[in-house]
């Protein structure tokens, strides 16, 4: 069949790192290239995420681009997949007939026999169930070469906080072998990765099996990932305060090679917030895990995520989150207004407060945030920052760019032959969106 791949991913980390692995699994199987426009593919995948977005009607807006082009040629193949795959299952094909394929986050391994045999005139095909430890099985290894590498350790999520579609659409967590995991990490260190992105939905849920019939927790897996001769750097994305153990804070006093930044996605600052949304925790207990932290790592930096505007907050509820940011400190947020998702449990909770007085909420917390993040640029001038080299910089191709342990991103001039490697680097300027950056003579080739 033609060549071309032409892959459409809206979303989180989990969902640009399941179209990398369609990307290198349909390179394999069916030698498909990727392409940059869907009008250049063969194979046209959409990778869809339903967490928030008016996700339907982004879809299918998008779905009403591609029709022409499977009009004007039949043998196309046009599959959809991801979340909103998942939830809306064949339903997609009877407002898109012309769709092939729909396929959920856990069946995207079983893409290349749905391509052939849509291609066989088979006909066209719904999975979207949820096999679990296949999906793993099935994958080739990461196709990466960058300095830096997403390792998929987890999937799914049995939290059930009451706001959220994943656990429907993605299913309950599951991990995945704690030897197939270490022997990825070997193989990605082996062809040059230094840092090592544990990936999953809660990845201090992680309890992968061993060959031998042992656990491994997130906290023993990081000592290994440690051990792992060429890994410099780890970090993991996201964890749960509800299972952030004491074993995964004795890490950060233990492994110099667990970065001293942390995503914590905390939602909100008030406990009767909190109780609304199942997360099952208070905030004196984020707090408590937060002095934790920086008991053993005084120098951690924090990021989270937060819902404004879930149902019911009121001023007050809203004044404790901004009060936690201020007891916290945290340099960067995901933050959003609340999005009713059909079929959870807060969708059906009466949400009365004004749009505007919602986006006021956020604009304030996110101000706040924003003016933390740019103190805390401001302090690093004039430090010392090992940065990972990863890339030749946007905006001055003499330039190089690179990430600091904080995961901000620094802009400084060096040999290209840098690239791949760490430098040591002096901060010089603080911009709003990276830092500015002279190398040190010192740093290693
Ligand atoms: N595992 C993470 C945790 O511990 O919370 C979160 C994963 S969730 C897919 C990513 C983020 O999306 C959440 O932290 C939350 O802030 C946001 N989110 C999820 N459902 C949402 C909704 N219905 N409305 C607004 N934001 C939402
Ligand atoms: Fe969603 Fe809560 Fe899990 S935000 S991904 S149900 S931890």
């Amino acid at each position: 069949m033609g060549k071309g791949l032409y892959i459409r991913t809206f979303g989180c980390q989990m969902n640009e790192y399941d179209s990398g692995k369609m990307l290198a699994l349909l390179k394999k199987t069916h030698d498909l290239e990727p392409v940059s426009a869907p009008e250049a593919a063969r194979v046209l995948l959409m990778n869809t995420c339903s967490v928030r977005e008016k996700a339907q009607e982004k879809l299918f807006s998008e779905l009403g681009r591609w029709r022409p082009l499977k009009e004007a040629d039949p043998t196309l193949v046009i599959g959809v997949g991801g979340c909103v795959a998942s939830q809306e299952g064949a339903l997609i094909r009877e407002r898109a007939p012309f769709v092939d394929i729909v396929f959920g986050p856990q069946t995207l391994h079983r893409l290349p026999a749905m391509i052939s045999e849509v291609t066989r005139g088979v006909g066209p095909v719904v999975d979207v169930s949820f096999p679990e430890i296949e999906k793993f099985d099935a994958l080739p290894p990461a196709d990466t070469r960058g300095p830096s590498a997403f390792v998929s350790i987890m999937e799914g999520c049995s939290k059930y906080c009451s706001f959220c579609v994943v656990p429907y659409t993605r299913g309950e967590e599951f991990s995945r072998p704690f030897d197939d995991v270490i022997s990825e990490i070997h193989d990605l260190a082996e062809r040059g990765a230094k840092e090592i992105v544990l990936l999953g939905q809660n990845v201090n849920a992680y309890r992968g099996p061993t060959h031998d019939g042992r656990v491994v927790d997130l906290a023993a897996l990081i000592r290994f990932v440690a051990a792992v001769d060429g890994v410099e750097r780890i970090r993991f994305t996201t964890s749960h305060p509800l299972e952030f153990s004491d074993r995964l804070v004795e890490t950060y006093a233990e492994v110099p090679e667990l970065v001293s930044h942390l995503h914590l996605p905390v939602q909100s600052g008030s406990d009767r917030i909190l109780a609304l949304m199942k997360r099952g925790y208070m905030a004196a207990e984020y707090k408590s895990i937060v002095r934790k932290l920086r008991r053993v790592r005084p120098d951690i930096d924090l990021s989270s995520d937060f819902i404004v505007g879930f149902p019911g907050e009121t001023q007050a509820d809203f004044e404790q989150t901004l009060a936690l940011i201020e007891d916290v400190g945290f340099d960067h947020s995901f933050s959003f207004i609340y999005s009713a998702r059909p079929g959870t449990p807060a969708a059906a909770l009466p949400d009365e407060l004004a749009l505007a007085e919602k986006k006021h909420r956020l604009a304030i917390l996110q101000r706040r945030i924003t003016e933390l993040g740019e103190a805390r640029s401001a302090a690093m001038v004039g430090g010392i920052e090992r940065v990972l080299v990863t890339e030749r910089s946007r905006k001055n191709a003499a330039e190089l760019a690179g990430r600091t342990a904080n995961n901000r991103v620094v802009n400084f001039a060096a040999p290209e032959q840098l690239i791949g490697q760490f430098a040591d680097v002096r901060i010089t300027a603080a911009l709003p969106n990276s830092l500015r950056g002279e190398r040190l003579a010192a740093s290693p080739p």
